[in-house]
C-alpha cells in the first residue's frame, strides 16, 4: 500500500486505518475536517458498517456522516469557548489532530509519510493527553504546546465529559445537565434496576466533584473489540416505506449475523419504560464485533440511560405521560412497549424495592442543591406505579396486539439539553 504525497496546504493525505489495516486513502481538509476525497479502496470490508461500496469507489457522502458523527457536537455546552481556547476551527478539526483515534472503536488515521504505529498510538493500551478533557471542563489553560492526542475529540454526545485513567482503567466521566443535575444519579439507578432484571449493562457509579454529580463507567470497548451503534447498522440495508424502525432493525441485525437482536431490544424497551427514557435515539445503543476478524459479538451492553426520570422536567410536567418523549422506534412508551415479544424473563419481586432504591440514590446529600424531596418522592411513586403498569400487561393474556404505525419516529435526533450556567 502506498499512500501518496504528505499535507498539501490545507489538504492532507492519509490512510484511513482500522488497527493495522490500511482501509482506504483519503484527503482531509485540516480546515474543516472534511473528507475531500477517497482515493483507492484497500480493505472494504474493514470500511465503517454502513458505507457503501460501489465498483471499487466508498460513498464519501456516507463517509463523512460517519466521521463527523464521532465528533463532538457543536450544541454540547462550553464546546464554542473550548473551540477557541484549542485555536481551532470546529470540533471536526479536533479529529484530525488526534488523529481520530477513540476509545469506542479501532478506527484512525495516519498522514502520509508518517512513521507513527498502531501500537505507539492506541488508546486501549497507551497513555493519552488530558489537555482537551481539561478545556472542556472549563479547567485552567495549560501553558505550552497543547497534546491533541485525546479520546475526548472522538466521544460525540450532548452532555460534558471526559475520559480519565483510574486505577489503570479507562473511565468515562459525564456530568449532568440544569437545572436537576440528574443524568448521573439517573445512571445509577438504571445500573441497579438492570441488575436487578439480570440485563447485561455498562456499570455506572456517582462521584461529586465541587458540588456537581458526575457518573463514571468503565470502557466496555478494549483493544479487539469495537462498538457499531444502532445508527450505523440501520444504514446496512434499504427501509422499505412499508417497514417500521423496529422491523428495519431487526432486519439488518439478523443480515449481518447479529445474534439475539429481539431479546435485547425486549429488555431495552422495558427498561427505558421503567425509568421513562427520553433519549433512547440510535446512537445509544450497539453491538460490538471484533475489529479484526469483524465477527459480531452480540449486542452491547446497554450505556447512556440518564436521560430519563423526568430529568429536565417540574413534577406536574413529569405526571403528564403524553409529556414524556420516547425514541427510538415509537414517539410513546406505552406504543413501543408493544414491540415486546416476550416478558417472561422479568422478575417482578426483584423490582419491589425499586421505588425505596430510587429514593436512597437521589437524596445524597450532596444532591440537595438541585432537587427538594418531593420531587424525588414523585420521581419513586412515578417509577412504581409504571412498574405495576408492567407487571399488569405482563399479566395479560389479551395485551393489544394492534400497533399504531403512525407512531413512529420518524428522525435520529438527540435531545438538546440546557446550557450550563
Ligand atoms: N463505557 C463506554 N465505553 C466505550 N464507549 C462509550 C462508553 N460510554 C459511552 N461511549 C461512547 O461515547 C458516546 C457518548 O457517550 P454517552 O452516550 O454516554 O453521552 P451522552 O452525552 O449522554 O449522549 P447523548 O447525547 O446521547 O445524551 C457514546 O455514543 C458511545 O459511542
Ligand atoms: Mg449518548
Amino acid at each position: 500500500m502506498i499512500i501518496r504525497a504528505i499535507s498539501n496546504g490545507d489538504k492532507m493525505n492519509c490512510a484511513l486505518m482500522h488497527k493495522h489495516i490500511c482501509v482506504a486513502e483519503i484527503e482531509l481538509d485540516t480546515d474543516t475536517g472534511f473528507i475531500q476525497r477517497i482515493g483507492k479502496v484497500f480493505a472494504p470490508e474493514h470500511l465503517p458498517v454502513g458505507v457503501p461500496v460501489k465498483r471499487g469507489s466508498a460513498d464519501r457522502a456516507a463517509l463523512n456522516d460517519w466521521w463527523t458523527d464521532r465528533s463532538i457536537p457543536a450544541s454540547r455546552p462550553g464546546v464554542r469557548q473550548a473551540v477557541e481556547v484549542l485555536g481551532v476551527s470546529s470540533t471536526k478539526t479536533l479529529l484530525v489532530r488526534g488523529y481520530g483515534l477513540s476509545l469506542s472503536d479501532q478506527y484512525w488515521i495516519l498522514p502520509a509519510g508518517s512513521d507513527m504505529t498502531w501500537e505507539t498510538l492506541y488508546f486501549f493500551r497507551n497513555g493519552f493527553s488530558s489537555d482537551i478533557g481539561d478545556v472542556l471542563f472549563g479547567l485552567e489553560k495549560k501553558t505550552g504546546p497543547i497534546n491533541f492526542i485525546s479520546p475526548d475529540s472522538t466521544t460525540d454526545g450532548f452532555l460534558i465529559k471526559r475520559w480519565k485513567l483510574i486505577d489503570g482503567k479507562r473511565c468515562l466521566i459525564k456530568g449532568g445537565s440544569n437545572p436537576f443535575r440528574q443524568q448521573p444519579l439517573n445512571e445509577m439507578i438504571a445500573t441497579e434496576i438492570m441488575n436487578r432484571l439480570g440485563i447485561p449493562c455498562v456499570p455506572y457509579s456517582v462521584v461529586w466533584d465541587g458540588g456537581a454529580p458526575y457518573s463514571v463507567c468503565e470502557d466496555f470497548v478494549d483493544e479487539n473489540t469495537e462498538l457499531v451503534p444502532a445508527w450505523r447498522i440501520i444504514k446496512t440495508r434499504k427501509q422499505s416505506n412499508s417497514t417500521s424502525m423496529y422491523s428495519h432493525f431487526v432486519n439488518c441485525a439478523e443480515a449481518l449475523g447479529i445474534k439475539d437482536a429481539v431479546a435485547f431490544l425486549d429488555r431495552l424497551i422495558v427498561l427505558d419504560y421503567i425509568i421513562a427514557n427520553e433519549d433512547r435515539h440510535l446512537n445509544n445503543f450497539g453491538a460490538l464485533r471484533n475489529a479484526e476478524t469483524l465477527e459480531w459479538l452480540g449486542m452491547a451492553p446497554i450505556y447512556d440511560s440518564g436521560s430519563s426520570l423526568g430529568y429536565d422536567k417540574s413534577v406536574p410536567l413529569m405526571m403528564n405521560a403524553r409529556e414524556v418523549i420516547c425514541k427510538p422506534f415509537k414517539k410513546h412508551h406505552e406504543e413501543q412497549l408493544k414491540l415486546v415479544s416476550d416478558f417472561g424473563w422479568i422478575d417482578f419481586a426483584k423490582l419491589e424495592d425499586v421505588p425505596g432504591m430510587i429514593v436512597g440514590v437521589l437524596s445524597d446529600k450532596n444532591a440537595r442543591d438541585y432537587m427538594d424531596e418531593s420531587r424525588i418522592h414523585a420521581i419513586a411513586e412515578l417509577t412504581r406505579k409504571r412498574i405495576e403498569y408492567l407487571k399488569q400487561l405482563a399479566g395479560s393474556h389479551e395485551r393489544k396486539q394492534t400497533i399504531d404505525l403512525n407512531d413512529e419516529v420518524t428522525e435520529n435526533v438527540a435531545e438538546d439539553y440546557y446550557t450550563e450556567g
